[in-house]
């Protein structure tokens, strides 16, 4: 094996659990140890490429009933993941850099702004 042990423990759990990416342990983890994400959060997640994180926030927000929703950016086009994704999660294809802070705002569906936010970088967040 040439130390690559890990990873490949991770890429498979991530194709057991069928995440789109391995990087969702990272958001589980995070979730675990600081709850940033509640039932009925809004989450912006900023570079949401393939959209591991969206999975995972999405599981965060607890049952449909609980309300919540979970928006994706990135600049790629990224589909929703049909597992562990329900209605309240959508994408938009956009350069974060160049949308005007009011578009943010829409992208809400009931425009109250956004409780917790990812930025680009893997593991910036604000929680409000
Ligand atoms: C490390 S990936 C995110 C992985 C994601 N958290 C997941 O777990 O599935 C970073 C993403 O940021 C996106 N990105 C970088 N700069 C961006 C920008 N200015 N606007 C939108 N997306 C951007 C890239 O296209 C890439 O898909």
């Amino acid at each position: 094996m040439s130390g690559g042990g890990t990873a490949d423990f991770f890429y498979r759990e991530a194709q057991r659990l069928v995440y789109v990416a391995r990087s969702a342990f990272k958001l589980l983890q995070i979730q675990k140890q600081y709850k940033l994400i509640t039932p009925g959060s809004s989450v912006l997640d900023l570079g949401c490429a393939p959209g591991a994180w969206l999975q995972v926030a999405c599981q965060s927000l607890g049952p449909l009933k609980n309300g919540g929703a979970v928006v994706g950016i990135d600049l790629k086009k990224v589909k929703v993941p049909s597992t562990h994704c329900d209605s309240r999660v959508s994408t938009v294809s956009a350069d974060v850099m160049n949308l005007p802070k009011d578009e943010f705002l829409n992208l809400y569906p009931q425009k109250e702004g956004f409780s917790v936010v990812r930025y680009v970088s893997t593991c910036y967040w604000y929680h409000n």
